[in-house]
C-alpha cells in the first residue's frame, strides 16, 4: 500500500510518500481501506519527537480515519467486509496516513451514508475528545458557564456545539477572522484574545476547557469561580503547578470506544452538531498539511482524501 512515512523526527520534510507493507487483521481486528484520514495537532508533535519518543522509522502517523472494511480477523462478528466505518486508532497506535489500517473492531463504528468519509474522519478524534472532556470529565450541566479556549480549532469547535446542546452559556477565544465561524457553532460570547485579556473580560466560569495550553492554561485559573473545573487537553508549561486550591484540575482519558462515536452520531442525527470546516489534501501533500497544522491557526480540520 501507499502511505506517508515519517523517516525521522524533524520538520515536515521528514514526511515521505512511499510504499509500506499491507496490514493484516489479527484476532478481533478488521482492516479498513481508508478513504479519508484527518490531521490532528498531536501529529506534528509526534513528528517533532515530543515526549519520550521510542518510534521506529519509517513510521506512519495518523489517528482518525474513515473507510470501508476489506478484511475481518478471527472473532469479529459485528462488522463485515464492505461496511463503511470510521474511528480512531487504539491508544498508543497510529497509522491512518495510509491506504489501509488494521484496528480493533470494538473501537470503531459504522458510518452512516449521510456523513461523508472526509467529515467522519474529521469528527472522529475531535468528538471523542470533546465528549470525554465535557460530558464524562467536566460533567457540564445546563445553566453553567464554560470558557472554551481556542474555539476555531478541531476539538474546541465540536466542544462549542456540544456545550451549547447541553444548555451551557458558551464563551470562547478566537482571533477576529474566526469570530463569525465560532458564533455559527453556537458561541454566546467571543473574545478576541489578540485585542482583549480574557482574565479581565470575564469571571465566575463554572468550567474552562483548555485546548490551547501553555500560558493560556496558567491564566485560565483566574476566570473560574470557587468549585470550578479546569479540563485540559493541551499541556501547561513544564513544571507548572496550579496555585488555586478551590478548583479542580482534570485531564480526560479519551479512551477509544464505539460508544462515544455512536454518541457523536446521535448528536449529529438530532442536528446538535455538524461537521467542521474542512480543508482537503492528498496524501502526497502531507508536508504542506503539517505546515498549516503546526502554525496553530487553522480553522476546523485538515483532511487527507486517500482514495
Ligand atoms: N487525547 C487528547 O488528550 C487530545 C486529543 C485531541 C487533541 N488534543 C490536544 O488538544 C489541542 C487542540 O487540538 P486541535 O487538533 O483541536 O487543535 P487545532 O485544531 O490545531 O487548534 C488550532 C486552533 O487554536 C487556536 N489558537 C491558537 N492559539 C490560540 C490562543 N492563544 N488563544 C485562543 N485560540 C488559539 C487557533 O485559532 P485562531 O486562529 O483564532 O488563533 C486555531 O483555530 C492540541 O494541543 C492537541 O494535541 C489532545
Amino acid at each position: 500500500m501507499k502511505a506517508v512515512l515519517l523517516t525521522n523526527h524533524g520538520g515536515p520534510e521528514m514526511l515521505r510518500y512511499g510504499d509500506a507493507p499491507d496490514p493484516t487483521a489479527g484476532p478481533g481486528e478488521v482492516v479498513v481501506d481508508i478513504h479519508a484520514a484527518s490531521v490532528n495537532a498531536a501529529d506534528y508533535k509526534v513528528r517533532l519527537g515530543s515526549g519520550r519518543s521510542t518510534l521506529r522509522f519509517p513510521y506512519i502517523l495518523g489517528r482518525d480515519f474513515s473507510g470501508v472494511v476489506s478484511a475481518v480477523g478471527p472473532g469479529v462478528t459485528d462488522l463485515a467486509v464492505g461496511e463503511a466505518v470510521f474511528g480512531v486508532a487504539d491508544q498508543g497506535n497510529e497509522g491512518a496516513y495510509a491506504e489501509k489500517i488494521a484496528v480493533k473492531a470494538a473501537i470503531i463504528a459504522r458510518k452512516p451514508d449521510r456523513l461523508g468519509h472526509a467529515e467522519a474522519a474529521a469528527m472522529a478524534l475531535t468528538s471523542l475528545t470533546a465528549l470525554w472532556a465535557l460530558e464524562d470529565t467536566a460533567q457540564l450541566k445546563a445553566g453553567e458557564t464554560i470558557l472554551i479556549q481556542g474555539g476555531a480549532g478541531g476539538v474546541a469547535g465540536f466542544a462549542i456545539q456540544l456545550a451549547k446542546h447541553l444548555g451551557a452559556t458558551v464563551i470562547t477565544t478566537a482571533s477576529a477572522s474566526n469570530h463569525d465561524y465560532v458564533r455559527r457553532l453556537g458561541a454566546d460570547r467571543v473574545i478576541d484574545y489578540n485585542a482583549e485579556d480574557f482574565t479581565t473580560a470575564i469571571a465566575d466560569c463554572d468550567v474552562v476547557f483548555d485546548t490551547v495550553g501553555g500560558e493560556v492554561q496558567v491564566r485560565s485559573y483566574a476566570v473560574l469561580k470557587p468549585g470550578g473545573r479546569l479540563v485540559w487537553v493541551a499541556a501547561a508549561p513544564e513544571g507548572f503547578q496550579p496555585t488555586r486550591r478551590d478548583v479542580q484540575t482534570l485531564r480526560p482519558g479519551v479512551a477509544r470506544d464505539r460508544k462515544h462515536l455512536e454518541r457523536m452520531l446521535e448528536l449529529l442525527e438530532v442536528g446538535a452538531v455538524w461537521p467542521p470546516e474542512i480543508i482537503r489534501y492528498k496524501l502526497t501533500d502531507a508536508a504542506e498539511a503539517h505546515r498549516v497544522s503546526e502554525s496553530r491557526h487553522l480553522r476546523g480540520k485538515l483532511v487527507f482524501e486517500v482514495r
